[in-house]
């Protein structure tokens, strides 16, 4: 048997409360389906920094790039302000592994499940049909507005001007289509007619960057005459997935527009509680739920842990696919289906999606289900 190794990094607050259940359900995966993995504990975070001055231990870094299969990450508060004056000091861990382990597809599911309303208003009684929405936002990781190319102009020790350059190359662009068009082959298709289809999303009206990167999109798309081409401008795909969701499948686009364009995403699926991520490359990859340590509700045991759950069930999906290893696609799909009938059954859902329980109840029932389903 084949043991995968796998760094997990809580990071603070509510991140190692989700990240407690995920590596719950991780072992009773482990146990059902006959797997074997090695766990690499690594602090780091907000509280790390505190101690140590360090976001994360000297060696990590290393170990993330040379000795694991994939990452799990929590989530991590603000270590320190970032001066105006110096443009490039900032966060040096969720970027240098980014970055670092050149991870550039980021790719963001956004899916309502049965039972869940979406989020757009309490008062709004309007509830889509479960499966309506079902696409994944490919956004673009290593370049674009992210990419350090920034500045200021100081004058007698004032900062007077600040700049962001965007940058857009044709290899970052090429291979991020090139991911967005394969995930589009491994999935069923739009809600609406089951066609296989990719949106470029850009503002190609007006930036040079985005003309680039349409004009990408167009040679790799000749390469996948079986997938419909679709192009929206990122200001319109803003509008379209709110009023039909049902008709997008993937969505490829630039870094910013991704940030954006999937924290609004998340509204359509129940909130960030239930929004997760993978960032992904070809020889590393890291998975994450969207939302952050949330400093506020830390230490309550009330934080919804889906996010993070769904997190692992992508990497498992991800590496099962990656090391042809069935049992660990088997393993992410009932981690799916778990998730799927604790939300239909409705009886243990953290306060977020009208329930009262608890993050650890929500991680048990999912944790009992899969036991059941097995
Ligand atoms: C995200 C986050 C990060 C980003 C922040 C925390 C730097 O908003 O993953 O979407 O902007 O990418
Ligand atoms: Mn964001």
């Amino acid at each position: 048997m084949k043991t995968y190794k796998i760094v997990v990094l809580p990071g603070d607050g509510t991140g190692q409360e989700v990240m407690r259940e995920s590596k719950n359900i991780l072992r009773t995966a482990t146990e059902v389906f006959g797997l074997d993995f090695e766990i690499i504990d690594i602090p780091c975070g907000k509280e790390y920094y505190k101690k140590t001055g360090r976001e994360w231990p000297e060696n990590a870094f290393q170990i993330c790039k040379d000795e694991s299969d994939a990452i799990l990450f929590g989530a991590v508060g603000p270590t320190k302000k970032r001066p105006l004056e110096k443009p490039n000091e900032g966060s040096s861990m969720l970027f240098g592994l980014r970055f670092g382990l050149d991870l550039y597809a980021n790719v963001r599911p956004t899916k309502l499940y049965p039972n869940v309303r979406h989020k757009i208003s309490h008062k709004f009684k309007q509830v889509w049909e479960p499966g309506n929405v079902d696409f994944v936002v490919i956004r673009e990781n290593t370049e674009g507005l992210y990419t350090p190319a920034r500045g200021v102009l100081s004058r007698a020790e004032n900062v007077e001007m600040a700049m962001d350059n965007r940058v857009i190359t044709r290899k970052g662009a090429e291979r991020v289509i090139k991911f967005a068009f394969e995930m589009a082959k491994r999935r069923k298709g739009t809600p609406i007619d089951g066609k296989k289809k990719v949106t470029c999303v850009d503002k190609s009206n007006v930036l040079q960057g985005c003309l680039l990167f349409r004009k990408v999109y167009d040679d790799v798309a000749s390469d996948y005459s079986e997938i419909e081409r679709d192009y929206a401008y990122v200001d319109a795909f803003a509008q379209w997935i709110l009023r039909k969701p049902e008709c997008y499948d993937v969505a490829v686009m630039p870094n910013m527009f991704g940030d954006i364009i999937t924290d609004l995403a998340a509204v359509l699926q129940g909130g960030m509680g239930m929004a997760t991520s993978g960032n992904i490359g070809d020889e590393h990859c890291m998975f994450e739920p969207v939302h952050g340590s949330s400093p506020k509700h830390a230490g309550k045991d009330i934080v919804n842990p889906i996010a993070s759950i769904l997190s692992l069930q992508m990497m498992l999906d991800w590496l099962g696919m990656k090391k042809n290893d069935h049992k660990l696609n088997k393993a992410s799909k009932s981690i799916e289906m778990a998730v799927a009938k604790v939300l239909e059954e409705g009886k243990t859902l953290t306060y977020d999606l009208g329930g009262n329980a608890k993050c650890s109840e929500v991680g048990d029932a999912i944790n009992a289900k899969i036991k059941n389903l097995s």
